[in-house]
């Protein structure tokens, strides 16, 4: 059972960066390199995190449950959400604006003869009419703009069913200076680049083209840690949005890529709920 939720990384690196160049225009070549980067081990949170996460959604796992993944680069989170409730079988959607993830899990879920609704839509324009038992964010706050995380939250509490739970990984915790925005780049490239090295995309990786999309990549990633919300933030906001705070838990890893800064990513966890 446990193998049906295994992921092919070198297939999902080759196939995405495929769709990715088809079908992707997001910021900075989002889903054409993030297949290279989980094969590097650049991009290994979901990995590490995955007991963890295990241990806090175990107490919300129902039986029949209607899931949704509100935002997904790849299978990772299809993966880990179907090894967390096995041998239960949730009804599983996932939600991205973005149509080169959705192409790749279509293609991962129809090789191993697994169900799952794949959505192209903007979780910003939800609306009620649909509801799920438990709704999942891996990491996609940090994805909206500040300024739109009231609506993105006050939509997700409209599409919980009673007694629905929303499961929000996102970063908390200002991690890059601003005036280290440059240093953080240039160190997140140079390490990603020689990580590429010891991967089947090393040849490719020396391409001039994928060197300058892996820069408007580091770019980007760099402006998505300028501002952080707090973990007291995103509580907040659940709360406003009409959602009980259930449990909460926030790891913090030290960063060694800035020499002689103390870098440190925090990341959070909250399980909220509806009455
Ligand atoms: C951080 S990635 C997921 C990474 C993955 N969970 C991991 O760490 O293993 C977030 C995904 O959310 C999608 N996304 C961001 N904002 C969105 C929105 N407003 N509506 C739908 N999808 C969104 C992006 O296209 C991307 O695929």
């Amino acid at each position: 059972m446990q193998e049906l939720w295994n992921e092919d990384l070198h297939w999902q690196a080759r196939r995405g960066m495929e769709l990715g160049h088809a079908y992707c225009t997001c910021e900075g070549h989002y889903h054409s390199l993030w297949g290279a980067l989980r094969i590097a081990g650049v991009n290994n949170s979901l990995k590490g995190e995955e007991p963890l996460l295990a241990s806090l959604v175990l107490p919300f796992l129902r039986d029949d449950a209607r899931v949704m993944i509100g935002g997904s680069a790849d299978p990772g989170v299809l993966c880990a959400i179907g090894r967390i409730y096995a041998p239960r079988m949730p009804a599983m959607t996932i939600i991205d604006r973005c149509k080169a993830p959705l192409a790749l899990i279509r293609e991962f879920v129809e090789g191993k003869g697994l169900e799952c609704r794949t959505l192209n839509l903007d979780l910003l324009d939800l609306d009620e009419r649909e509801q799920w038992d438990q709704i999942v964010l891996h990491y996609t706050p940090d994805f909206v703009e500040s300024r739109l995380h009231e609506r993105l939250f006050r939509n997700l509490a409209l599409s919980l069913a009673p007694q629905g739970t929303l499961v929000c990984a996102t970063m908390t915790g200002a991690s890059v200076p601003f005036d280290r925005r440059q240093d953080m780049e240039s160190a997140f490239l140079a390490y990603a680049l020689k990580a590429l090295q010891d991967t089947p995309l090393a040849a490719q990786a020396q391409a001039p083209q994928f060197e300058q999309e892996f820069r408007l990549y580091a770019a980007d990633r760099t402006t998505r840690r300028l501002t952080l919300p707090t973990t007291q933030d995103i509580c907040e906001l659940l709360q406003s949005a009409g959602l009980q705070i259930l449990s909460e838990h926030a790891t913090s890893r030290a960063r060694r890529l800035l020499v002689g800064l103390d870098v440190v990513d925090t990341s959070s966890i909250i399980i909220a709920g509806r009455n």
